[in-house]
């Protein structure tokens, strides 16, 4: 009998042992609702140009991948956004990026984060790049943006 308790307590043991190791491995699909960004990603810099052609082109692309959560004018409101009850930014203020830089923003989109899609090896790093720029083009249409972080250049 007691023999059997050891067995069983081994047993046991040896399932709570694998079951830790396999959360672990797994990746559950919240994973990423505290993403940390490190502090290298942040700093990265665009390396892209917010020119008329490179926003056209953003905007497209916004539109195929991004728009059904995020709305067509990037204010957080579409169908799929109340459906899922996601919680969104109205990028359409300054407000709502001025704390994340251009770095953060594309480890972020990169990474996905909370019900936010991953788009690893979706797209380019030049589209994710492009669709920052694109994002941040809905706050200056509506007034003055302050872009974050980067400093204003002299004579601008
Ligand atoms: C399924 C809906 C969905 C789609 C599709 C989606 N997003 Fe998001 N996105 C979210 C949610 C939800 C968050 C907020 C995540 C959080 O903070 O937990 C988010 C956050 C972000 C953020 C971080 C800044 C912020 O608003 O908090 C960026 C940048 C972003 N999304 C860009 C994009 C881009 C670019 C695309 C298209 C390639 C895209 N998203 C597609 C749902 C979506």
């Amino acid at each position: 009998m007691r023999r059997l308790a050891a067995a069983l307590c081994l047993f046991l043991l040896a399932v709570l042992v694998g079951f830790s190791q396999e959360k672990k491995e797994s990746v559950p699909p919240q994973a990423n609702a505290q993403l940390v960004i490190p502090p290298e990603e942040a700093k990265r810099e665009n390396p892209v140009k917010p020119t008329e052609s490179s926003l056209a082109e953003g905007k497209k692309l916004f539109g195929y991948q991004c728009a059904m959560c995020h709305g067509e004018k990037g204010d957080g409101k579409s169908e799929l956004a109340e459906s899922m009850k996601l919680t969104l930014k109205d990028y359409t203020s300054p407000d709502a990026l001025k704390d994340l830089t251009d770095g953060a923003l594309f480890y972020i989109i990169e990474k996905g984060k909370g019900q936010m899609p991953s788009q690893e090896g979706r797209m380019s790093a030049h589209q994710k790049w492009i669709l920052i720029n694109y994002i941040r083009s809905f706050a200056k249409k509506s007034g003055d943006a302050p872009k974050p972080v980067a400093p204003p250049k002299p004579g601008l």
